[in-house]
């Protein structure tokens, strides 16, 4: 018999044909436009149901399974759903492998679909055998007619948005928008969309939203790899880069905190009705952020990557958001009152780019101070030198004092305007970076968790 008119044949070929929608009172504060690609109405909640279903379909093509085999993957949930529902068409066994930070609606979804579920410890480094990267590869050397389908490093990932998500937004848009903005993880949305726009639209800007505590940002911005730690976000950042990552596509960054994040993925239930999960949140942060530096209006495309009902216990739950600090509105000040406050002097002392070491530690010397920043002659931040990071290397003999300061830059600060609200730098000072406060993009002083400290003492005690 023939399909019956306007039905699909199966669950998966319900994946894709997202609309895109305007955001409005949340984007109020910037002149661009910020536009949504709700991901989240993909059948199994995600954007990741595209890979999967994409990355079995390769794997059966190119034999790398034969039917009624098993497939494992260390996946956060959302690849887990998208393996689960294609598996359930296709006939094949899931075994998953979950970091133990992840949420237990997350877990639930994926018994529910049948799937064997391991849960591994979150804080240990990737080449740990307890690790979900190391605990998934195991199985697959020990199951047979398994396969292993490596979201990270397995190329399909990326392919998928540039043979799939990309165009499909390409025809929706006819490219009518000059920002693609969306947070990253494995890099495949990123890197697959990015270099599918730019080969399309010349001018189209990709902007990676990466988290607090991630490296991918950092590394993609120096070349340097730095130690991760951790945060509550999840599908955003990593802790090593993997393979889908081509920094080439990638033109801008935008660095958030768990706190903003959680705290914008309510405001746009709230005020635009649209249940995302905490990425949504994330990536709104970073498309504001940018939007805030552009000199001219654009039009910024934001992709959402999944759904809020992942996130009912946690993001959604207000006992937990107060638990772990994220409703406590005394960081819901301007961060320009928190200075007047604290009554922080602003003759702030800065140093220049071209200074060596030995004038910074006479510097630091003579005022008193444990940390000072770098800029250059326009006034651009360059870094930060701190009394412990210029002290050892001195003494062990690594720099010299005639060394440029360069070498002794710490990277643990965020750059904030001082209209900003405290919230927005809270993460960072709990993980004790310097937040470096600017006017119109020029460092005016400087606050840290203790000034943080003191200000909470005095506006509680008062
Ligand atoms: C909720 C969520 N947001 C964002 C991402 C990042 O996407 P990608 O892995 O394509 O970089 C992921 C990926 O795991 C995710 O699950």
């Amino acid at each position: 018999m023939e399909l019956m008119k306007g039905a699909r044949a199966n669950v998966l070929e319900a994946i894709g044909n997202i609309p895109i929608i305007k955001l409005n009172s949340v984007a109020n504060e910037v002149e661009s436009e910020i536009y949504v690609k709700l991901e989240y109405m993909n059948p199994g909640g995600s954007v990741k149901d595209r890979i999967g279903s994409y990355m079995m379909d390769q794997a059966v093509k190119e034999g790398k399974i034969k039917p009624g085999g098993t497939i494992i993957e260390g996946t956060s949930g959302n690849t887990g759903v998208g393996l689960a529902m294609w598996a359930a068409i296709n006939g094949y066994r899931c075994i998953f492998v979950l970091a133990d930070k992840q949420s237990k609606e997350k877990i639930d979804n994926l018994r529910a679909f049948g799937a064997k579920v391991v849960v591994c410890p979150t804080n240990v480094a990737p080449e740990d055998p307890r690790s979900y990267y190391s605990v998934s590869k195991k199985l697959s050397e020990t199951i047979p007619n398994s396969f292993y389908v490596n979201q990270y490093d397995n190329l399909h990932n990326r392919d998928t948005h540039y043979n799939w998500t990309a165009p499909e937004i390409f025809e929706q848009t006819s490219g009518d928008f000059d920002v693609f903005l969306a947070t990253i993880g494995t890099g495949g949305t990123i890197t697959g969309c990015g270099r599918y726009f730019k080969e399309k639209m010349p001018d189209v800007k990709i902007v990676g939203v990466d988290c607090e505590g991630s490296i991918v940002a950092h590394y993609a911005k120096t070349g340097e790899m730095t130690e991760a730690y951790s945060y509550v976000l999840e599908g955003v950042g990593e802790d090593f880069i993997p393979e889908n990552y081509d920094f080439d596509q990638i033109d801008d960054w935008e660095v958030v905190g768990d706190k903003e994040s959680f705290l914008m993925t309510r405001k746009l239930l709230k005020e635009e009705g649209i249940y995302a999960g905490g990425s949504a949140g994330a990536a709104i942060c970073g498309a504001l952020k940018y939007a805030k530096k552009l000199k001219e209006p654009k039009k910024i495309l934001v992709l959402l990557h999944d759904s809020g009902n992942r996130y009912a216990s946690k993001i959604y739950n207000d006992d937990w958001m107060s638990d772990n600090g994220y409703l406590d509105n005394s960081f819901d000040v301007q961060i320009t009152d928190v200075l007047e406050k604290l009554n922080k002097k602003v003759d702030l002392a800065i140093i220049n780019d071209t200074a060596t070491i030995g004038e910074a530690i006479a510097m630091m010397d003579t005022k008193g101070i444990s940390q000072l920043p770098c800029v250059d002659t326009e006034g651009n931040i360059k870094g930060l030198v701190t009394e412990k990071r210029l002290l050892k290397p001195i003494m062990m003999g690594e720099f010299s004092k005639e060394d440029n300061i360069s070498l002794a830059f710490v990277h643990k600060y965020k750059v904030v305007e001082k209209n900003d609200l405290l919230s927005t730098v809270a993460d960072a000072l709990l993980q004790k970076e310097v937040a470096l406060i600017t006017d119109n993009g020029k460092l005016v002083n400087i606050l840290t968790d203790i000034d943080v400290l003191h200000y909470l003492s005095e506006t509680k005690s008062s």
